[in-house]
């Protein structure tokens, strides 16, 4: 099974680069997953994002501390398990945070969310939470997880309290990708599979009311970078429930073949 997982989706330019990307090579995949987190702007996602995504060809669309910044988004996370919010919120908060989807080339496939906690919003523990996950998969059954954190050292940890019992550990909410990834133990693993966006940018916003909240201290809104962006994704190679490969894929908008 081919899985491709592309990484937070920014603004407008980046649901374009999405979208254009998906076109040309959805039907090399047997499942899509989508970070769509930062897609109304950068500061969560709208039903109408979701919907262009999932016509695109995403089979889950998965969300991060964003998640609620969007007050359309409780409605549609109550509606469809095909939106996904982190795992380790609260119990009672609106939605899922994993769930298991048919295949349709044939199986069943697990996605699920979590977020860190390092110079992150304060949340349940992510590894009783996935461990309580776990306890719930019937072997066999491949478990794609993405965790969206900030810290490195985080990340590395939950790889490696996953390593040998889910098919990948993938990193999102830096937007900034790493190259060290990795298949262990039959687990795909990389800290952050980047950003879907304008990628001459302070992570998706443009630069200029950044730097000057920076140098300044003073207030400026946040204004979504323009331009052309690129998709930032990974694709895996699974074999049963066990990766056997994971490949960093960039992929400028306007390029003619996509890789
Ligand atoms: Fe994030």
């Amino acid at each position: 099974m081919r899985v491709l997982f592309i990484g937070d989706v920014f603004a407008t330019p980046g649901m374009r680069a999405a979208q254009a990307y998906l076109g040309a090579v959805r039907h090399e995949y047997d499942f899509v997953i989508v970070n769509g987190e930062n897609a109304a702007g950068g500061f969560g996602i709208t039903r109408r994002h979701f919907e262009q995504l999932r016509s695109a060809g995403a089979d889950v669309v998965t969300l991060g501390n964003h998640a609620f910044d969007q007050s359309e988004v409780v409605p549609l996370l109550e509606e469809t398990p095909r939106l996904l919010r982190a795992a380790n919120f609260p119990p009672g908060t609106p939605g899922l945070g994993w769930a298991a989807y048919d295949v349709p080339s044939g199986g069943r496939i697990v996605v699920a969310q979590l977020m860190g906690r390092v110079f992150m919003d304060p949340l349940d523990d992510p590894y009783r939470v996935v461990d309580a996950i776990l306890e719930e998969v019937p072997s066999g059954v491949p478990v794609i997880v993405d965790f969206h954190a900030e810290a490195t050292s985080e990340k590395k940890v939950m790889g490696y309290h996953l390593a040998g019992r889910v098919s990948a550990v993938l990193g999102t909410h830096t937007h900034v990708t790493t190259a060290d990834e990795q298949v262990f133990k039959g687990t795909a693993y990389i800290t952050d599979v980047g950003m879907t966006g304008v990628q001459g940018s302070s992570i998706g916003m443009a630069f200029e009311e950044v730097h000057t909240r920076f140098v300044t201290k003073l207030p400026a809104k946040y204004r979504p970078a323009a331009g052309q962006a690129s998709v930032s994704a990974v694709a895996i190679e699974l074999d049963g429930a066990r990766a056997v490969a994971v490949t960093r894929l960039r992929w400028e908008h306007g390029d003619k073949d996509p890789e």
